[in-house]
């Protein structure tokens, strides 16, 4: 579905990602984990295709078929959720605007907000507008940097729940996340990123194995020390 070759972005002196490689099956959801600044947006940017790669190669769906839900909401705070979707279904010049705005109004639960001002709404259906945005194109490869961190555990349990039927349906799924234990319970494949570099890609249970056996610790807290013993 998707394949990237030795992706490395470089801002300067610094480079974000270092030869990154891996490849995404249909409907496989893939978690990004790792610390501040160690790449996630980087890496998701340039899977959107709005940061181009200092080298390497991205093969994938056409651009027009992938979506990219960012963590800052790019939404018109003071346009009502219809009005935001239909504007953004214009900018991707969608054959048939209205249409989309409702499948995805529907499909993301906002059919009775659609007129109402997106600064009026929860964090919770603010991110839903976002995540509308992203699915207007039916992407067949969705992305998400951090879509759970400003939600509740039950808003959080049904945005799983609805990734997960998108997977099903065959859309491939990338996002990142700080929620090591979302990321365990979730991913299909969990990609960890330190300082740039790709530290482990794989299971949620061959990371598990890899952190080891640390009876004093929790996941997450085991998770730290894996990433404290390759020197993050
Ligand atoms: N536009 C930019 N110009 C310069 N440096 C940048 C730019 N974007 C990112 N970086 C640097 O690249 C590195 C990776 O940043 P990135 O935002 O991808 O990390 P992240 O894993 O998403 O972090 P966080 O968990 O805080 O969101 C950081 O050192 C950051 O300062
Ligand atoms: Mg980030």
């Amino acid at each position: 579905m998707l394949s990237a070759r030795g992706l490395t972005r470089r801002f300067g002196e610094r480079t974000a990602i270092r030869d990154a490689s891996f490849d995404l099956e249909p409907g496989e959801q893939l978690a990004i984990i790792g610390p501040n600044g160690a790449g996630k947006t980087t890496l998701l940017s340039m899977l959107a295709g709005v940061l181009a790669p200092s080298t390497g190669e991205l093969s994938g769906p056409d651009q027009r078929r992938t979506g990219w839900v960012p963590q800052q909401p790019a939404v018109y705070s003071k346009l009502s959720v219809a009005e935001n979707l239909r504007l953004f279904a214009r900018l991707e010049r969608l054959p048939d605007p209205d249409a989309a705005v409702d499948a995805m109004l529907a499909q993301t639960d906002l059919t009775a907000r659609r007129d109402e001002q997106v600064s009026r709404l929860s964090g919770g259906n603010q991110q839903r507008v976002n995540i509308a945005i992203g699915l207007l194109c039916e992407p067949q490869v969705l992305l998400l940097d951090e879509p759970s961190s400003s939600l509740d555990p039950r808003q959080r349990e049904r945005l799983w729940e609805f990734i997960a039927g998108l997977s099903r349906g065959g859309t491939s799924v990338v996002y990142a996340t700080h929620n090591v234990l979302e990321a365990e319970r979730y991913g299909d494949r969990v990609l960890v990123l330190g300082d740039g570099e790709v530290l482990f890609l794989g299971s949620p249970a061959e990371l598990e194995r890899a952190v080891g056996d640390r009876p004093a610790l929790d996941f997450e807290a085991a998770f730290v020390s894996f990433l404290h013993d390759r020197g993050h």
